[in-house]
């Protein structure tokens, strides 16, 4: 056979891996060593030549690294400063790049619209005949216009098209899973919109249309916002396995970033064989949240701060514990289309002490009045319990023991009681606060249970440890109450050990991450 030393065998999309993995690095060394490291899990990665000073010094490592893994799909991209990259050389100089990378083996080169449109034609068909060309696109402020882009990027031939826009709502999502849904019939698409609002789009934009999607190597190498690792699209959002008769959820609420939610949640679908995914929806308002469960559509949500109270308006029934709490975490859509609101925050508080003693008659003191306090107020009382509320706010406290019909206690009461359970439903303790809602000598009960979950042992844990009593760390609630989420939502019994095993290990992962900043940072100084 007579073969042009320049042929290039053409990328047949549907053969390509769906996720692509960022490869970067400072030195050509680096990246070759850590390509090696992610090839082992990765048939996919993208080079991003442009991170090193000098891009030229890659290309010899990079021919020993595609030598020596044929079966390795590789992008060069070398992309210019004056469009988001860090090449700070001129458009020959990138192109020069590309096409070297190109004949060592990357099957594939990225070049922008931008680029592209300077260039003479006749020097992109030579680039073309070396590597398939993926003409990109990236709007780093909005998610608009994708048509009219697309339009204007026909003027250049490709073999790919990437269009990425930056969420700055939920709906972006929906805007750019639409247009893939419209245009992947006509051209090859790579679509996703970055920011950390944009995440919907990183995993359920391949089942729009996209034929394939980014992610990062490892947690802080991120080279756009909001791209997750390859780990984690793969083992907890499962986008391998995500088709069209996949349902989605998602826990909605602003902040997200740093909910455990979605670790739980897709644990468990994959744990029990559900074809389902969990998403983190940050919604700034509800009426992002509202148009993105409309259109994308949603089966069923775990609703978080702000929204618990607000979500109400939206559904059309609702179990007895939202209405008694006026709080709604959990939603589904029933086959009917209509949503029905259930708060299992109250079996979160009574699974885990239920677990440890009848609650019928049991001493229970509750500390706070908010929205966890009234979910712990209404169910321990409709098991049995005996409640008294104590609150920094009295007037709160009160208010709130008149219409559960129990006690209210004053500060001063304290020291005249002893309980069966403490129950922390006030924020003190969160993250890095050294206090406690309690002096260690006004503990007086057997069970103490916090319903604060990070960190694991809060300063109110602690001192109720040190005093001999048995205590209960908030993440039992948050396990509980997502278990039972997944309860409603699939009819299944849910894995909780699991869940709780996966959450476990995450907090301890964070809380030690965030000591070694910390010591860093002690270091530095
Ligand atoms: P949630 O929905 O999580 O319960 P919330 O409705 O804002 O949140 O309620 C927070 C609870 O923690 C309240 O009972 C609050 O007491 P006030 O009613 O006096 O505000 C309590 N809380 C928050 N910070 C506190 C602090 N530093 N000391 C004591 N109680 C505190």
């Amino acid at each position: 056979m007579n073969v042009s030393p320049t042929f290039v065998p053409r990328i047949r999309p549907h053969e390509l891996p769906k996720v692509c993995v960022v490869v970067v690095g400072h030195t050509p060394e680096e990246m070759a060593e850590k390509a090696e490291f992610l090839v082992r899990d990765n048939p996919f990665v993208e080079f991003r030549l442009d991170y090193l000073s000098k891009p030229l010094l890659a290309i010899k490592p990079l021919q020993e690294f595609l030598d020596y893994h044929p079966h390795v799909y590789a992008i060069a991209t070398c992309r210019r400063v004056a469009n988001g990259g860090k090449f700070r050389g001129s458009i020959a100089a990138e192109l020069d790049v590309l096409s070297k990378a190109a004949e060592v083996g990357c099957q594939l080169v990225d070049l922008e619209l931008e680029t592209a449109l300077k260039v003479k034609p006749l020097q992109l068909k030579k680039l073309r005949e070396r590597a398939a060309l993926i003409l990109s696109h990236h709007d780093f402020r909005a998610t608009k216009k994708l048509r009219e882009t697309l339009t204007s990027m026909e003027a250049v031939q490709a073999d790919f098209y990437k269009i990425v826009g930056t969420a700055t709502t939920l709906h972006d999502n929906v805007v750019m899973m639409k247009f893939l849904e419209e245009q992947s019939y006509r051209h090859s698409l790579i679509g996703l919109c970055m920011g950390e609002q944009g995440i919907i789009s990183r995993i359920l934009g391949l089942r729009a249309g996209s034929v394939f999607t980014f992610a990062s190597a490892i947690a802080g190498e991120e080279t756009a916002p909001g791209q997750v690792t390859a780990k984690m699209l793969r083992d907890t959002y499962r986008v391998d396995k995500v088709d069209t008769a996949t349902r989605v959820y998602g826990v909605a609420g602003d902040p997200i970033a740093h909910s455990l939610s979605p670790l739980l949640m897709n644990t468990a679908f994959r744990r029990e064989n559900v074809n389902a995914v969990y998403l983190g929806l940050h919604a700034k308002t509800m009426k992002d949240l509202r148009a993105c469960m409309k259109d994308i559509p949603i089966s069923g949500l775990s609703v978080t701060m702000p929204y618990k109270q607000e979500i109400l308006e939206d559904l059309d029934n609702t179990d007895p514990y939202t209405a008694k709490t006026g709080a709604c975490n959990t939603v589904v859509r029933g086959q009917d289309g209509k949503l029905y609101g259930f708060n299992t925050d109250v079996a979160g508080v009574v699974r885990p002490l239920e677990h440890k003693l009848s609650l019928s008659g049991a001493k229970v003191l509750i500390l706070g009045a908010g929205g966890a306090a009234r979910a712990a107020v209404f169910g321990l009382k409709e098991r049995g319990a005996e409640i008294w509320i104590l609150n920094r706010t009295a007037a709160k406290g009160q208010k709130l023991a008149k219409s559960a019909r129990v006690k209210a206690l004053r500060k001063p009461d304290l020291k005249k009681l002893t309980f069966d359970v403490i129950v922390n439903a006030t924020s003190v303790g969160m993250g890095l606060s050294k206090d406690s809602p309690l002096k260690p000598e006004e503990i007086k009960a057997k069970y103490v249970f916090d319903m604060v979950y990070d960190p694991l042992e809060t300063p109110l844990l602690k001192a109720a440890r040190l005093r001999g009593t048995e205590v209960i760390p908030g993440i039992e609630m948050f396990v509980q109450q997502a278990a039972r989420q997944f309860e409603i939502w699939t009819g299944k019994p849910a894995p909780a050990d699991e869940m709780r095993r996966v959450a476990l290990m995450e907090l301890q992962e964070r809380s030690a991450h965030a000591a070694a900043k910390k010591n860093d940072k002690k270091k530095e100084k």
